[in-house]
């Protein structure tokens, strides 16, 4: 990674379309390619690329989960060699360690998995990910957010084995995309940063279904402010002043 190169394009890689639109309407993006179900969307210069999982055929519901965000990544990042790879979108966050409703958290230290578990040596490891981030301290301070440990997994909800997993790896925010995005960037050489909106409490007693629905809108509004945020504060910079800037 040339950490000295400046930042002229940046990818932005979304699950949902609904996630995306406040976003895509922001900087008027134009449809510009469908590569299978993945849709590319870019402004008039192509510094800026959004990039959706696209929808299922057969049920006609938005791809998300892993699969559908490590084939997005990958063919985004081979079409259009971004720079930087954001990764924006919702998560569910637990209250213990201070997520609420709305909250637009950037990611720090590591994300991890919490629904591979292979018990064998080193198989054990795999399964858990642990996929360094770069230091978001300086993202967090100046564009004031909160900071936490994403854990991904292929359901919304949850079983004992995963709440276990996700309290060992000291996650505060659970989705269902980020390790497998951050795998890709790692095998692309891409510098990685994930921004997620809480839409529900994992560990409350309401039904996270119910609270995502309620908190949609809410939370993909409060991404998109912030992400914008983000893409001001990315854009021609080099990758050290972004992740190592000392002001
Ligand atoms: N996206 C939004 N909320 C989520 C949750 N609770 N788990 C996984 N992905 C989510």
């Amino acid at each position: 990674m040339d950490l000295a190169k400046k930042v002229a394009r940046i990818g932005i890689v979304f699950a949902m379309k609904g996630e995306a639109m406040a976003t895509i309407q922001y900087y008027k993006l134009n449809k510009i390619k469908e590569i299978d179900s993945i849709e590319f969307y870019s402004n008039d210069d192509d510094s800026l690329i959004v990039s959706l999982n696209g929808k299922c055929a057969e049920t006609g519901a938005d791809n998300v989960g892993t699969q559908p965000a490590t084939l997005n990544t990958y063919v985004h990042c081979t079409t259009f060699n971004p720079d930087i790879v954001i990764n924006a979108g919702t998560a569910g966050g637990f209250q213990f360690a201070g997520a609420q409703i709305g909250d637009v958290y950037v990611g720090s230290r590591k994300v991890v998995y919490h629904d591979r578990r292979i018990p064998m040596p080193r198989y054990d490891d795999y399964g858990m990910g642990n996929y360094a981030l770069l230091n978001t301290n300086a993202i967090s301070r100046k564009l004031n957010l909160k900071q936490g440990i994403i854990s991904t997994g292929n359901s919304l909800d949850f079983v004992d084995k995963d709440l276990q997993l996700m309290k060992a790896s000291q996650a505060v925010l659970k989705d269902m995309e980020a390790a497998s995005i951050a795998w890709v960037c790692k095998i692309v050489n891409k510098p990685f940063i994930a921004i997620k909106s809480v839409t529900d409490i994992v560990d409350n007693d309401i039904p996270t279904e119910i609270e995502f629905k309620k908190n949609f809108q809410l939370a993909t509004a409060n991404l998109n402010q912030k992400l914008v945020e983000l893409i001001d504060y990315v854009k021609h910079k080099s990758i050290d002043e972004i992740f190592n800037s000392a002001e």
